[in-house]
């Protein structure tokens, strides 16, 4: 592979703005089995506008709610202290990262289905000791390095997009061919200097390569992925995704069979999709 090292220095110099103080807890939440209402409450009130959009969501039927949601705490007790964990995390990157080249809407409609996908995933396959709280946040951030290719390389990117829909090639490849780099390595060097937990840094970087991690996660992400551009849910690139590899889904004890259950599974979780997107 030849490295473009002008692509590396734009990568090097790209701003970024800094995810929101609310994130960096929620981080570190993440990187705890358990997390508990006092603690989800507390990092809320880092952010009160943060607050009261997650208030208008927990009432809304699609999130388990009933329009009596009336504090932090009673959402909680409502939707889960897990499921505010996530809304939190999805509306604050949403909120700071947005693209400039390419649509927002199709895009974050990917991230938010696929992180969806991957806590299913886990739900799903996951046995004792197997547990990963940060499995939603690392399908939503799993293509993050799109953004990072955005900001870096403005127009430039948009051709390489473009020339991987015209080829109907995967988009990680033709960035390889042309970058040097593709946009799995570059969300993982972002997220490393956000210092996010190790195994969102790995799920991103290996999302289309996972027989290269022994991080789980990064096979539930992969397998999510997959899944969710099979369905249609992709981020609007136009390109035909690689056919189902049978090792993605024996790595995690699934038959490639239980895909129409997980896919009703998937679409089921539209509403909450389109109300999140909403309420960004
Ligand atoms: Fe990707
Ligand atoms: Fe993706």
């Amino acid at each position: 592979m030849r490295i473009n090292t002008d692509v590396l220095q734009r990568l090097d110099a790209v701003e970024f703005p800094s995810p929101p103080a609310v994130v960096g807890r929620l981080s570190q939440l993440l990187n705890q089995e358990q997390t508990t209402a006092a603690e989800i409450s507390a990092a809320l009130e880092l952010d009160a506008t943060m607050a009261a959009r997650v208030l208008r969501l927990a009432n809304s039927v699609a999130l388990g709610g009933d329009g009596n949601v009336h504090s932090v705490s009673d959402a909680v007790l409502r939707v889960g202290v897990e499921t505010i964990r996530d809304i939190v995390y999805a509306l604050s990157m949403m909120g700071v990262l947005q693209p400039i080249t390419f649509e927002y809407r199709p895009f974050w409609k990917h991230c938010l289905t696929v992180a969806h996908a991957t806590r299913l995933l886990q739900e799903r396959t996951g046995k004792a000791g197997q547990e990963h709280p940060e499995a939603y946040a690392a399908g939503l951030l799993h293509d993050i390095g799109m953004l990072v290719f955005d900001r870096a390389l403005g127009s430039r990117y948009k051709t390489v997009l473009a020339k991987a829909r015209a080829r109907g090639r995967p988009l990680w490849e033709v960035e390889t061919e042309l970058l040097g780099i593709d946009h799995a390595e570059a969300g993982a060097r972002m997220l490393t200097a956000w210092a996010m937990p190790t195994p969102l840094v790995e799920a991103a970087r290996l999302h289309h390569r996972p027989g290269e991690s022994e991080e789980r996660v990064a096979h539930l992400v992969n397998l999510a992925d997959l899944i969710c551009n099979n369905l249609g849910y992709h981020h609007g690139t136009g390109f035909l995704p690689a056919l189902f590899a049978a090792d993605g889904w024996a790595r995690l004890g699934l038959e490639v069979t239980a895909l129409p259950t997980i896919a009703v599974e998937v679409r089921k979780g539209m509403d909450r999709v389109e109300r999140l997107l909403a309420a960004a």
